[in-house]
């Protein structure tokens, strides 16, 4: 298994939860997609932590690129952030317009970064660090999310 391979596979599983929590709210069943919701926002911010904690600075100290793609894929977590809260107040104050708007803007956004990761950070990533412990550990953390 390659470093990146347990981040890769939970891009798809964040895709999926995020599209029950659109489903359920798009229907008014506002229960459901607040279950849905808080899943989704606690597993896109393990999935954060994880790149910013450990993939990120293991793969600035193997290669010294620390203003790199690292840099901009923070700051792009950052932008989804604040799209995850704007959705969170839409969704206490049942605004479906409103969540469905901003769902709409962080699909693109995060469709547009992973694509970015997979294609070209994560294969730096898994050059960088072949022979590392990195992989394990990410899949530990993602495990216990
Ligand atoms: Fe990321
Ligand atoms: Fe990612």
């Amino acid at each position: 298994m390659s470093t990146t391979q347990p981040l890769f596979q939970h891009h798809k599983h964040c895709d999926e939860i995020f599209a029950d929590a659109e489903a359920a709210c798009a229907n008014g069943d506002w229960v459901a997609g607040a279950t849905a919701f808080a899943d989704f926002a606690g597993q896109l911010e393990t999935h954060f932590k994880s790149e910013e904690e450990v993939l990120f600075p293991a793969f600035e100290s193997a290669t010294g690129m620390v203003s790199g793609p690292t840099e901009v894929m923070r700051g792009e977590h950052r932008q989804m952030r604040e799209l995850l809260a704007q959705m969170k107040q839409a969704l206490d104050e049942r605004d479906g317009d409103g969540f469905g708007g901003t769902a709409e803007t962080l699909l693109i956004m995060m469709q547009q970064h992973n694509m970015k990761e997979e294609n070209i950070l994560y294969p730096m990533c898994d050059n960088a660090l072949g022979a590392s412990d990195v992989g394990a550990t990410i899949a530990q953390r993602l495990a216990g999310a």
